[in-house]
């Protein structure tokens, strides 16, 4: 008889962007007219830039010609892809890092969803919440959570509150914990943390041997001066931090699959006698054993972000994704919604008018306008009585998103 991972039966019925598909095409069946827009999952809409499309075609073409067909690459990435990563994304930074500390991979929804298992079941994790629920449906299926109690939280879980009482910002946990989830700019809020406050965690770490797992996949966002881009610009991050980043949101390749994370050879765990091993060569034994490797076309493609017309593209990009953050973020103060996030990050957290909970303002945005963004609640149980909407719709549908919400009865 074969048996279930019973771990899966402790989560919820749907992950929470499929959900959200399944409301959107119940609600698609029955209105077969209706003209949705969707601020709900951050997946972007603008195409990617012309220098990503003249080096991806290229790339295409080689391998069409026996002389430079390329099969199986490095699992760890090509080295003229990571030897641009150390230099233009952490160099100016003051970070050096080497080419084996850098693993290309196909997004950082899977590295961060993968890296928990070279780390041991017994392990206290602790989450920010609100938080990306890849974090912590990850743990629930490898057996580190414990049951869901009826207060929407797993038993083993630390869950680190961000309200607004603390201005959305985790304090460190009152109890010892193991493996902290972070990401900054922050996925659902928006919000960010200053160096002072980043470093706060770092010490943490250090002082507990514990391991920060740091989700930059938004520092492209990042508008003001003074804000970490990279958790290696606080000192000592470097022996406790492995950091995520991805091409998905900075250049568009949500559909195209490019990412990367960083696992500094310094950066160490412990065995049950307490000799310290380096996380890298875990993370490398399971990637070269599970992961192939990233197509060449697609790694020639993110390569080609790091010329100077590349970069110019992306900015625009990012600026026109920044300017659709403050359409909605004016026409929702213009409306006297709470808000938050939208300035250093594509996303913009609200709070729900008249006490309504999370899903009945999913609900009522699709019902009276059409308006499809994500529910706080789904990014867990202090989400509840907020609202996502994210920047990267198109800025004829983000101008009509603002215009339909004014029509919305609070
Ligand atoms: C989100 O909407 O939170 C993200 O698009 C999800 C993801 O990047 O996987």
């Amino acid at each position: 008889m074969a048996l279930i991972n019973e771990n899966y039966l402790q989560l919820p019925g749907n992950y929470l962007f499929s959900e959200i598909a399944r409301r959107i095409n119940k609600y698609k069946e029955e209105h077969p007219g209706a003209e949705i827009i969707r601020l709900g999952i951050g997946d972007v809409t603008q195409p990617l830039v012309p220098a990503v499309i003249d080096a991806f075609q290229k790339a295409v073409t080689e391998l069409g010609d026996a002389k430079t067909f390329r099969g199986y690459g490095p699992e760890q990435g090509y080295s003229f892809l990571i030897n641009k990563i150390i230099e233009h994304d952490y160099r100016p930074l003051g970070v050096e890092l080497d080419e084996d500390e850098i693993f290309v991979s196909d997004g950082a929804k899977c590295d961060t969803g993968n890296i928990q298992e070279i780390f041991g079941l017994d392990n206290i994790i602790a989450v920010t919440d609100p938080v990306y629920p890849v974090y912590v449906d990850s743990n629930v299926m490898a057996g580190r959570s414990g049951k869901l109690g009826v207060d929407g939280k797993y038993q083993k879980i630390v869950y680190l509150p961000c309200t607004e009482a603390n201005g959305l910002k985790p304090e460190l946990p009152k109890t010892k914990v193991d493996l902290i989830y972070l990401c900054f700019p922050n996925n659902p809020t928006g919000m960010t943390l200053t160096k002072e406050e980043l470093k706060r965690w770092v010490d943490y770490a250090r002082a507990n041997q514990a391991i920060i797992l740091f989700d930059a996949a938004y520092e492209a966002y990042i508008q003001e001066k003074g804000i970490p881009h990279s958790i290696y610009e606080v000192e000592g991050a470097k022996e406790v931090a492995i950091e995520f980043r991805s091409y998905s949101k900075t250049a568009g390749f949500t559909g195209t699959r490019c990412a990367f994370t960083v696992v500094p050879k310094s950066v160490v765990a412990y065995d049950s006698t307490g000799k310290a091993h380096p996380l890298n060569k875990l993370w490398l034994r399971r990637q070269t054993t599970k992961f192939n490797g990233v197509s060449y076309p697609v790694q020639v493609a993110a390569t080609a972000i790091y010329t100077d017309e590349g970069k110019e593209q992306i900015k625009k990009v990012i600026a026109y994704y920044m300017t659709n953050a403050q359409i909605i973020r004016e026409g929702l103060q213009k409306l006297g919604f709470k808000i938050y996030g939208g300035i250093n990050a594509p996303y913009i957290w609200l709070k729900t008018p008249g006490n309504l909970s999370s899903w009945d303002f999913f609900d009522k945005l699709l019902n009276e306008v059409q308006i499809v963004g994500t529910p706080g609640s789904g990014f867990g149980p202090s989400g509840e009585g907020y609202f996502r909407l994210t920047a990267f719709g198109s800025r004829e549908n983000t101008e009509k998103a603002m215009e339909r919400l004014q029509n919305i009865s609070i």
